[in-house]
């Protein structure tokens, strides 16, 4: 009997190569596709699959869990990877490996497989997850192991394999996309004295062609979840689809970066996150309002801490869980609404109001009802500024 193994499948160019050289090395295939907002419909890729020679493929609408499990707790944390990368692909890996796993619980499987490449950050948080996981589980790496070294190769392969596949030569970016943004890498973007063309992009507008009239949008939040946008309540995913078509459409979201990768490498790479840097800027504003600055700036540092555990794949590590529990106290106060003015590539702050706002104007004012005790600041700063007094 053939050993049994379940493949991360997408239904891009690499793993549709992995089918075939999976079989190829005697096993019978089952694919797991995770639907989490990709560019290719469940329909399209199932029929892929079964036509490449998967022997049944399991396809998961997770989208509803990769927000509530995933993309929420990355909110609450305000978690951004080195100033620029919001996760979106780091965030849907553990949330692939752990169905993964459950797929091959299901079929009774002793194998598992992916399509991420040798140098990736991918393959460390899928089989770091696999690995947390269910520790038994043999993971085969094709990519690792395979004599295909380039795009190039992969399409002969394709084309002498008769695997049906729809890259071109020509299509020169590696693309990963879900609801929580899109990366773009390879092509012309590896040399980094270009500056990304238009083509790269799969749904923003450039910041110069976006709309002459800014456009407000204000989100409501309560205990740090969106939950009313322009007043009308929304459920999440509902929201993050809004906010990526009218942020994309006034070119908000676009970073272009060199990261840092697990595997010890600096790459080149841009994204798109409209949604994803709405709904940050207004969380972070709504925090800044109501929580106290020593919470502020402890939040600061974990926040730092949890992007680079995401970043990493160590999303089910007793770290970041004991982490989850923190930021999930921090949020009880982080209930109101903030406006936000969008306009050509930029997020500007257009008001903001809590029924817990520490911001009190009858101290911060500079006017008349002023009722800051302003005799108090002498000998607050007399004791203040002591330790420091040189002799
Ligand atoms: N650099 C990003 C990360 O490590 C995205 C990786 C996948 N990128 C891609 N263009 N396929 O999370």
């Amino acid at each position: 009997m053939k050993k049994k193994i379940v493949l991360a499948y997408s239904g891009g160019l690499d793993t549709s190569c992995c089918i075939r050289w999976l079989q190829k090395k005697g096993f019978e295939v089952i694919c797991f596709s995770a639907h989490l907002g990709s560019e290719f419909s469940p329909a399209q890729v199932r029929k892929k699959a079964l036509a490449t020679g998967a022997k049944k493929i399991y396809i998961k609408d997770l989208r509803k869990e990769f927000v509530s499990d995933y993309i929420l707790p990355a909110l609450k944390a305000n978690a951004v990877y080195e100033h620029k990368y919001v996760l979106s692909t780091a965030l849907g890996r553990p949330l692939i490996g752990k169905h993964l796993v459950d797929v091959a619980h299901q079929e009774g499987a002793k194998f598992v497989s992916h399509g991420c490449t040798g140098k990736g950050n991918d393959q460390v948080r899928i089989e770091v997850t696999v690995k947390t996981l269910d520790p038994k589980l043999e993971i085969v790496a094709p990519l690792r192991e395979w004599h295909l070294t380039s795009r190039e190769s992969e399409i002969e392969y394709a084309k002498e394999e008769k695997i049906p596949i729809a890259a071109t030569k020509e299509k020169i970016y590696s693309i990963d996309k879900n609801i929580w943004g899109v990366s773009i890498e390879a092509g012309i973007l590896e040399d980094l004295k270009n500056s990304p063309r238009e083509d790269a992009y799969l749904f923003t507008k450039s910041a110069k062609k976006a709309p002459n009239k800014p456009q407000v949008v204000r989100i409501g939040f309560k205990k740090g979840v969106p939950v009313t946008l322009n007043g009308n309540k929304k459920d999440l995913l509902t929201m993050i689809e809004a906010l990526n078509r009218i942020g994309g459409t006034h070119g908000v979201g676009r970073t272009d970066m060199v990261e840092d990768r697990t595997v010890g490498i600096k790459s080149r790479e841009i994204y798109e996150a409209p949604a994803a840097w709405i709904l940050l800027a207004a969380h972070r504003e709504l925090e800044q309002l109501v929580l106290d600055k020593d919470l502020i700036a402890f939040k600061e540092l974990v926040s730092l801490r949890y992007s680079h555990l995401a970043y990493a794949g160590l999303w089910f590590s007793h770290l970041k869980q004991s982490l989850d529990a923190f930021i999930e106290r921090t949020q009880k106060k982080v209930t109101g609404e903030v406006a936000l003015e969008l306009y050509k590539g930029n997020i500007t702050v257009a008001g903001r109001k809590s029924p817990y706002a520490l911001y009190k104007k009858e101290l911060a004012t500079y006017g008349a009802k002023d009722m800051f005790n302003r005799a108090d600041a002498k000998g607050f700063i007399n004791i203040f500024a002591m330790p420091y007094i040189k002799s």
